[in-house]
């Protein structure tokens, strides 16, 4: 009885979270992405990714600082955390692939949206060009950051989208127009 009302709960809160284009399509986790986009002269967007806290952000739920946050509660058992620090929580379960790999924190699909379309085309197409918004987000903006950076957190401290997005960025070196 309670896992089902608390099921419920974490799909209310995907509805809030998620990007509109995410409905119908699937999830397919970070390390997929890594296949292709973690080539050092394009940007090595994988292991930059891993070096920020988003990739930490699960973790960061079980520590002594998270339990205290969560009133003694195990924080990363609490859906009410996990929605901002987890996508896998803000998902629900039948649009993740079998590739998903759990616990990833705030993975590329938290802000580009499910993966699994944009794979698909790829893996079908060598021409670049014909990549669009509704195959993949292709510029998250300030709006998606501000589904998680907000006065929910029980953390938050304000939010400056331009500095933030530099200290999270990922940006492709051999495209010239950039
Ligand atoms: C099969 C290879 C492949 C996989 C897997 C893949 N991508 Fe891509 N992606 C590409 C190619 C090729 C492009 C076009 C060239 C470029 O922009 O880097 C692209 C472009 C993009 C762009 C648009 C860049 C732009 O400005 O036009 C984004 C964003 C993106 N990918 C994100 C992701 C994410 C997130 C994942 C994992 C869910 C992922 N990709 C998985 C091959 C792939
Ligand atoms: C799904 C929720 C979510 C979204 C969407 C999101 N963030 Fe975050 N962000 C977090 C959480 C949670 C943390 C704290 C993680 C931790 O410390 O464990 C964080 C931390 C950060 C940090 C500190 C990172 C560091 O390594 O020092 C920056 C900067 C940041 N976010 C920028 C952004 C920007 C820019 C966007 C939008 C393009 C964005 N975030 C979108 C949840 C999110
Ligand atoms: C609305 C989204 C959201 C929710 C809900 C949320 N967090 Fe966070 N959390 C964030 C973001 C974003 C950050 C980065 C710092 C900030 O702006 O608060 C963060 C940072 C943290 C940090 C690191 C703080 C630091 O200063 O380094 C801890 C610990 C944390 N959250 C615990 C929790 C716990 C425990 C809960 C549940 C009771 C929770 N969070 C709920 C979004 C959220
Ligand atoms: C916190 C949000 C966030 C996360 C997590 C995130 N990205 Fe991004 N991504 C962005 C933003 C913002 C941009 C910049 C759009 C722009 O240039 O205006 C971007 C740009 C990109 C681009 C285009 C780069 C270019 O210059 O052509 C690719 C490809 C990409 N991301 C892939 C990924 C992959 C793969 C992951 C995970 C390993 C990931 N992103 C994780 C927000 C995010």
């Amino acid at each position: 009885m309670f896992a089902r009302t608390f099921e419920l709960a974490l799909v209310v809160s995907a509805t809030a979270l998620l990007p509109a284009a995410a409905f119908g399509q699937q999830y397919v986790g970070s390390e997929k992405c890594k296949t292709c986009h973690n080539a050092k002269d394009k940007g090595e967007m994988y292991t930059k990714w891993k070096a920020t806290q988003h990739a930490k952000a699960f973790e960061t739920l079980g520590s002594e600082a998270a339990k205290k946050l969560n009133k003694g509660a195990d924080a990363q058992k609490e859906g009410k955390c996990l929605k901002c620090h987890n996508t896998e929580a803000a998902v629900p379960a039948d649009k993740l692939a079998k590739s998903f790999k759990k616990d990833q924190g705030v993975g590329c699909e938290s802000c580009h949206g499910p993966g699994d379309k944009h794979v698909k085309a790829r893996m079908a197409s060598e021409d670049d060009s014909t990549v669009t918004d509704a195959e993949v987000v292709r510029a998250p903006g300030e709006k998606t950051c501000l589904t998680c950076h907000n006065k929910e957190s029980p953390t938050f401290k304000g939010f400056k989208f331009a500095e933030a997005a530099k200290k999270i960025e990922h940006k492709n070196p051999s495209k010239k127009s950039q």
